[in-house]
């Protein structure tokens, strides 16, 4: 006979970085013993001690960096959620003296949003009254793509701290050998640098005519790489990897190139990018822009529409009141993280969320927002239930980087003409250059290498409340004191 279902009022389903954020906010606002469990799948192998180690939310972007330091490497529990925003470190102990329930090394491969019950792989069931669906991204893989070899040992991916336990155990196995870094995004140049100060022999490999084309221009990309190979990476663009070598052992042994080149290799890191995981509601929920919409469809949009006809037809007041009333109610349900079904919610990468500044919607891949996507999410929950209101979220985009000794803010968006502030000279001894880009006479978004704290908070302000550029040539004359004279 099948276990009865565990009971919860609120049930947040994944522990990453977003989870653990929204746990801190229940703990916030209020939440008594046994009202909330989170689910998440995490745990890891240990490969010393050869035992699996269940895992609570931890930040997840510390991944490919402190923990991959050859010393005084960040390990857990120094990195659970919230430290990476100078918030408090919520231990395993925290939930339990809050009486949140963590229940860990538990993958849920069914989700019923009709009958609001979850069942996990060991066919355990849980019924919730609100559910918070915060299950981020998976990576892509060259396996998806049919890549030859692809499954050959010690090619290596990085989203959890599973996959770090197993790049560094290749890492300790292939000690001061050589490693070919596959895609030149986020993972590909902070992998390549943990890498590098590791004494591997270091090769980026990536399709484009620069790193991280999406984000970087020409003249931001000048100067990482050639910062890069000052520090000795090899940098292959314009082609990828069409295939593996192995040894008798299926160890990997050297990454065939599509432009013919055959690149030796005792360790693979690939990243190409990641993808929402959203599956498990598939077909329940309104999705757009390959992600969960928290936002009414039309359909909900069309008794209001209804109204302000009839109220106009008739100049009847009923008709008025009624349209203030639904406005009211739908504008509630804009950028407050519910999704097309009542009292299911998305929070973190899964979430496309209504961007207001920039009046459309989109998804978000970083970890700010999925700290602040799951505030958000449970202020507008408790909200809700005592009948007060919240603002809506209004995000401004802030992304961010650092490996070796350089570190790079951005906020705003990457679109219009970008005009090139400061000296982007990878030599220079203490580097300091950046980037606007100006849409519609105003500037939009920005970049800064290397800016002292309030040099970033200026830069914010910038992209927040979108100054008026009558000069672009004077712009780039003025560099970063435009940004700081505002
Ligand atoms: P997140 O991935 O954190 O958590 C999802 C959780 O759901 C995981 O615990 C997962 O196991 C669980 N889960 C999924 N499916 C499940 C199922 N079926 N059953 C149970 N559990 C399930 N961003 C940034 O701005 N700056 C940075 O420096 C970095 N650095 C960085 C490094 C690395 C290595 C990665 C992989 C990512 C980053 N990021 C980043 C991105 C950032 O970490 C990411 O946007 C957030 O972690 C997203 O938070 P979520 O909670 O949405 O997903
Ligand atoms: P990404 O989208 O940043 O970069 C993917 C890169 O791989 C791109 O340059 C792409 O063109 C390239 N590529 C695609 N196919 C390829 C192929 N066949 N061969 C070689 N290159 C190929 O994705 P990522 O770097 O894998 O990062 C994964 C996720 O982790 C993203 O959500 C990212 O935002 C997140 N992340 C963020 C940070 C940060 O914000 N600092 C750090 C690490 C990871």
């Amino acid at each position: 006979m099948a276990a009865e279902a565990k009971h919860f009022k609120y049930v947040i389903l994944g522990g990453g970085v977003a989870a653990g954020y929204a746990a801190r906010e229940f703990g916030k606002q209020g939440v008594k013993p046994g009202e909330l469990a989170i689910i998440s799948k995490e745990a890891f192998l240990n490969l010393t001690v050869k035992n699996y180690f269940q895992v609570a939310p931890y930040e997840r972007p510390a991944l490919s960096k402190g923990y991959l330091f050859p010393q005084n490497a960040a390990r857990l529990p120094g990195f659970h959620t919230c430290v990476g925003s100078g918030g408090e470190k919520l231990l395993p102990e925290w939930y339990s003296e809050k009486g949140i329930e963590l229940i860990l090394n538990t993958e849920i491969v069914k989700v019923d949003l009709a009958a609001k019950t979850l069942t996990s792989a060991a066919e355990a069931t849980f019924t919730y009254e609100i559910l918070l669906i915060a299950t981020g991204s998976s990576v892509i893989k060259l396996t998806d793509f049919g890549v030859q070899g692809a499954e050959y040992n010690n090619i290596l991916y990085l989203r959890d701290i599973q996959d770090g336990e197993k790049l560094l155990a290749a890492m300790q196995a292939k000690k001061d050998g050589k490693a070919v870094v596959v895609g030149g995004g986020y993972i590909g140049l902070e992998l390549s640098a943990a890498l590098k100060i590791n004494n591997f022999d270091v090769t980026m490999v990536y399709p484009e005519p620069w790193c991280m084309p999406r984000l970087f221009t020409a003249g931001i990309a000048h100067f990482y790489e050639g910062y890069y190979a000052s520090k000795g990476i090899n940098l292959v663009k314009g082609t990828y990897a069409a295939g593996f070598d192995a040894d008798e052992n299926g160890d990997v042994t050297a990454v065939k190139l599509k432009d013919g080149r055959v690149l030796e290799a005792d360790i693979v890191i690939v990243g190409v990018g990641g993808r929402p995981l959203t599956g498990l509601v598939k077909g329940q929920v309104a999705e757009e822009k390959g992600g969960i919409k928290v936002r009414y469809s039309l359909l909900v949009r069309l008794p209001s529409f209804f109204f302000v006809c009839v109220s106009v037809l008739l100049s009847c007041d009923i008709g008025m009141v009624m349209t203030l009333f639904l406005s009211k109610k739908i504008s509630q349900t804009d950028g407050f993280f519910e999704t097309s079904v009542p009292g299911v919610y998305a929070i973190g990468d899964v979430a496309t969320f209504p961007m207001k500044l920039y009046n459309d919607q989109r998804r978000v891949e970083h970890v700010d927002h999925a700290r602040k996507s799951a505030e958000q999410a449970v202020r507008a929950i408790k909200a809700k239930e005592s009948g007060e209101t919240i603002s809506e979220y209004d995000y401004l985009p802030y992304f961010y980087s650092r490996s070796f000794d350089v570190a790079w803010q951005f906020y705003g968006d990457n679109v219009g003409d970008d005009v090139l502030f400061g000296d982007n000279d990878p030599a220079a001894a203490k580097p300091k250059f950046g980037s606007y880009w100006v849409k519609d006479g105003k500037v939009v978004g920005v970049f800064l290498e290397g800016g002292s704290a309030d040099e970033y908070q200026a830069i914010a302000r910038v992209a927040r409340t979108q100054p008026p550029v009558v000069d672009v040539e004077a712009l780039r004359k003025d560099g970063l004191d435009f940004a700081t004279k505002i």
